[in-house]
């Protein structure tokens, strides 16, 4: 068997572990392995390639120390990135992850395109296609980057002709795509096409609110996969094909899952619509708040968890925020290990991004056990003597079981079928929707207004004094 046969052969077994990586990233317990298979099978498909190339003897001395010093440079920044990242601020990573995968796979149609003599017409179809959704991904991803980490304006930014500009111009990729198959060598197809693309991202993600930008970001990392998937075509490659694809149909998979769980559609989010709430104005507790609120104060709380017998725990986008996870697993110790029995309700979009919750409480070590999805957890809830809320807003609201408002047919945690509830929250300040919740009037929720992590330590000190 020769070179290239051999390292086709070890591509098929890293697309097979790529699958298997992503089907044991399924559960808490077995998503690290799956991680690191997959990651394994790329740096072993990565060094196969290299193999390949060297054998074929076609790279310069100049080319392999580009490709060295762009490997490495690559390699050191995603690893500083990957491990210095808040919690908070890993959507802005993942979209500027996008943003270099699609735009690297716009690059190697480009190039391919601007060799088409070598290439033929072989490149031309994916390599239009590799272009355009490469290209829109790459600057749609800087934009959504750059909204979340607040260097764009969070909020839709809308201007006239907008709408017209977002129909016209999908319609001139399909015109100068047509133009490139049937003109492999047109310089201006090529540059044309690529700064159209380039356009429609910015234009597309422009007017979509910054708090919807996690779906956004999970529909340019399906869009990046398809990118790579084209790239893949371009440049003959089973590999990219099979990796591109996969992350394309899950990313798919995620955006559809996302959307469902927050009751919105795709094309209602692409459009724009709510979704600005990470920036909307929060009332001060004290002389702001409502009669009908009731406050608690930390004592209050701890009497009430420690004659409990069963506790939820129900976390939300504010514990994440203020980094909170340590002291509610401490919290959630303390209270097992006096025989309390506690669960987690983790709603799918609590927090602003997917698998937000599982990923922090994991942080913690928080035992998988105790973990329970909205499903499971929902028929609890009238069992439960304490649900405790920590930074939840509208995975809580009632409102959403009426039709009319914002948050409307979103499935929520039915925090309110406990027997007494607490929230801990700042002020009475809105979350994402920008709605009140109902839940704080109900005279059964004490309101405990504090930050969370500064309030979690307080009630684990109370709850210590009773518990001894
Ligand atoms: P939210 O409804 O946004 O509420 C979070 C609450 O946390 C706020 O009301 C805020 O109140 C409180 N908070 C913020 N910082 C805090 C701190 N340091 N200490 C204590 N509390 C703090 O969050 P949620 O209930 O997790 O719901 C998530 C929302 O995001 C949903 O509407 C969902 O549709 C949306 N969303 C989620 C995703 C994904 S994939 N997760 C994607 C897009 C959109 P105070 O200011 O009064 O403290």
């Amino acid at each position: 068997m020769n070179v290239s046969d051999t390292v086709h052969y070890v591509f098929l077994v890293a697309a097979a572990c790529f699958v298997l990586g992503l089907h044991l990233m399924n559960h808490p317990r077995t998503a690290r392995r799956g991680n690191t298979l997959s990651a394994g099978a790329m740096a072993v498909a990565i060094a196969a390639t290299v193999w390949l190339v060297a054998d074929e003897g076609t790279i310069s001395r100049t080319g392999w120390l580009v490709l060295a010093s762009g490997g490495l440079v690559g390699a050191a920044l995603g690893l500083y990135a990957a491990r210095e990242v808040k919690m908070t601020a890993m959507p802005q990573l993942v979209s500027l992850f996008n943003a270099v995968g699609g735009g690297a796979a716009a690059l190697i149609a480009v190039n391919d395109l601007l060799e088409i003599e070598n290439a033929g017409a072989r490149v031309s179809l994916p390599g239009a296609l590799d272009i355009v959704i490469g290209a829109v991904t790459f600057s749609g991803s800087l934009v959504a980057a750059g909204k979340l980490q607040g260097l764009v304006s969070g909020a839709p930014v809308v201007f006239p002709g907008a709408r017209l500009l977002n129909v016209l111009l999908p319609a001139s990729f399909v015109a100068g795509s047509v133009w490139l198959v049937l003109a492999p060598d047109s310089r201006t197809a090529l540059y044309g096409l690529t700064a159209v693309a380039l356009l429609f991202g910015v234009t597309l993600v422009l007017p979509i609110g910054g708090a919807d930008m996690p779906v956004v970001i999970a529909l340019l990392n399906a869009f990046t996969g398809s990118a790579v998937a084209m790239a893949g075509f371009v440049l003959n490659e089973t590999a990219l094909i099979v990796a591109g694809m996969l992350v394309s149909s899950s990313g798919g998979i995620l955006t559809k899952l996302m959307a469902d769980a927050m009751n919105r559609s795709i094309a209602g989010i692409m459009v724009g619509g709510f979704g600005t709430g990470d920036d909307a104005p929060a009332a001060a507790a004290g002389s702001g708040t409502p009669a009908q609120v009731r406050s608690v104060s930390a004592d209050d709380v701890a009497i009430q968890l420690a004659y409990a017998s069963k506790v939820v725990l129900v976390p939300g986008y504010g514990l994440a925020a203020a980094q909170a996870q340590h002291e509610l697993g401490d919290l959630a110790k303390l209270l097992s290990d006096h025989g309390i029995e506690v669960s987690y309700a983790v709603h799918p979009v609590a927090g602003r991004m997917p698998g937000h919750m599982n990923v922090l409480l994991a942080e913690a070590n928080v035992p998988y056990t105790q973990l329970k999805e909205m499903d499971e957890i929902n028929p609890e809830f009238p069992q439960a003597d304490v649900a405790l809320v920590i930074g939840a807003n509208d995975v809580t609201n009632p409102i959403a079981r009426r039709p009319g408002n914002a948050i409307s047919g979103m499935p929520i945690l039915d925090v309110d079928k406990a027997r007494s509830v607490v929230v801990i929250k700042r002020s009475m300040g809105h979350g994402y929707a920008g709605i009140d919740n109902e839940l704080y009037t109900d005279p059964k929720t004490g309101m405990f207004f504090t930050d969370a992590k500064k309030g979690l330590g307080e009630l684990k000190a109370a709850v210590g004094e009773f518990v001894g």
